[in-house]
């Protein structure tokens, strides 16, 4: 297995390193040492609690480390302004590095600090999660939230790499490595019909499994090839939309259910039965798809349905504030195989009502 992979984007592309991560990140940390320049981690309490010597054996012994609660919350105008300050009190300057260290959370919000502070220092992410590892450290997003919603504020801003080191997922509590699962099986109906045919082959997935590193290794690949093609989503059809399989209705659940009642991982999860009940719907694909994915998202412990009802026409409000809908029409992104991911234009409101009802909404 190749140890590394580029996310090709001109002067701005950046590795994504696998099997000698740590190694890799040793030396990239000693390299900046010896040219004298400052780093700083952001790291995660829960992802600093589980591996207290990590980020020693990478060489950030010497280096000022601002530690974070865990939890969504931490993705606020408040430790924005800590992580900030953090940088300022130690005289960051342009040639500095932001380290992040924890999961979606806090690369998002490292990624945004390190595109803010001095308008952008250079920024590298090391996941913990199963989530962040497959997603969200790769592609440049970074944001926080605001009490009004999630990632209303953010840029685009691209690591200069990423450090994956799966062994770091043997502590992740099961219910988030599910959560991250669900964005595994989204990569296999968005774009790779082995991988999703490798995971129905294979009962359940969890950190031990011999194939986790490249399954990861796979899922970053799509990522990387779809940002490198459409970085910032402005492809007219396709592009990078189609990362969003699922997500319309996953979006819309966390924010009707409340933030917090679903791990987003879980929303993703009912959100991709529904995306194909949806290609159903439309004649793109066959019924029988829809119970191949229910059984790969059930053996991986993740949920189809709701698990209380909620309401359709609350659901529908929050559809309709979907960042991918265009001149108030429904937009999706549907199957037209398993792997292959299209985008939907002006889906019909009535057929996106009769969806929600199969997830249990009312
Ligand atoms: N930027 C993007 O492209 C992108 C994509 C998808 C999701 N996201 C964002 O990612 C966030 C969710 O990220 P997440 O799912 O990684 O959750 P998270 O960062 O909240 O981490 C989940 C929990 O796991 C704990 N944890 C992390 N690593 C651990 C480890 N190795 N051992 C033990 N515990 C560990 C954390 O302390 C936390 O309690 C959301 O804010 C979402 O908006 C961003």
């Amino acid at each position: 297995m190749t140890e590394s992979l580029t996310v090709k984007l001109d002067s701005r592309s950046y590795p994504i390193h696998f099997s000698s991560a740590l190694a890799k990140l040793a030396s990239k940390v000693n390299e900046l040492r010896e040219d004298n320049k400052s780093i700083c981690v952001i790291a995660d309490a829960g992802s600093h609690e589980a591996h207290p010597n990590f980020l020693i054996q990478a060489g950030f012994l010497k280096s000022e480390i601002l530690v974070l609660p865990s939890g969504e919350k931490t993705k606020s105008i408040g430790c924005l302004n800590q992580s900030l300050r953090f940088l300022a009190e130690h005289n960051l300057n342009r040639d500095s590095a932001l380290f992040a260290f924890g999961g979606g959370v806090v690369g998002d919000l490292a990624g945004f600090t390190a595109a803010s502070y001095l308008r952008g220092i250079d920024f590298y992410q090391i996941p913990t999660t199963l989530l962040s590892m497959v997603d969200s450290s790769v592609g440049g997003k970074t944001g926080i939230n605001l009490p009004e919603g999630k990632n209303l504020v953010g840029a685009f801003w691209q690591p200069r790499a990423v450090f994956i080191v799966a062994d770091l997922l043997q502590t992740l509590p099961m219910r988030e490595f599910s959560a991250g699962m669900a964005e595994v099986i989204k990569y296999g109906m968005l774009a790779d019909k082995s991988l999703f045919r490798e995971l129905e082959s294979i009962d359940y997935i969890n950190a031990q499994a011999p194939s986790l590193p490249s399954i990861i290794r796979r899922c970053c690949s799509i990522k990387a090839q779809v940002v490198a093609n459409d970085e910032k989503e402005t492809a007219i059809s396709g592009g990078r939309t189609l990362l969003n399989l699922g997500h319309s209705f996953a979006h819309a659940i966390e924010n009707v259910a409340g933030y917090g009642e679903y791990l987003h991982g879980e929303a993703v999860a009912i959100g991709l039965i529904l995306a194909t009940e949806l290609s159903v719907k439309l004649g793109q694909i066959q019924e029988s798809e829809i119970s191949r994915v229910r059984a790969i998202l059930e053996s991986n412990l993740l949920p189809t349905t709701l698990k209380d009802p909620l309401p359709i026409s609350d659901l529908m409000q929050a559809l309709q504030r979907d960042k991918k809908n265009r001149s108030g029409k429904l937009r999706f992104v549907s199957m037209q195989a398993i792997g292959n991911a299209i985008t939907s234009e002006n889906v019909d409101s009535q057929m996106a009502e009769t969806i929600w009802t199969r997830a249990g909404a009312k």
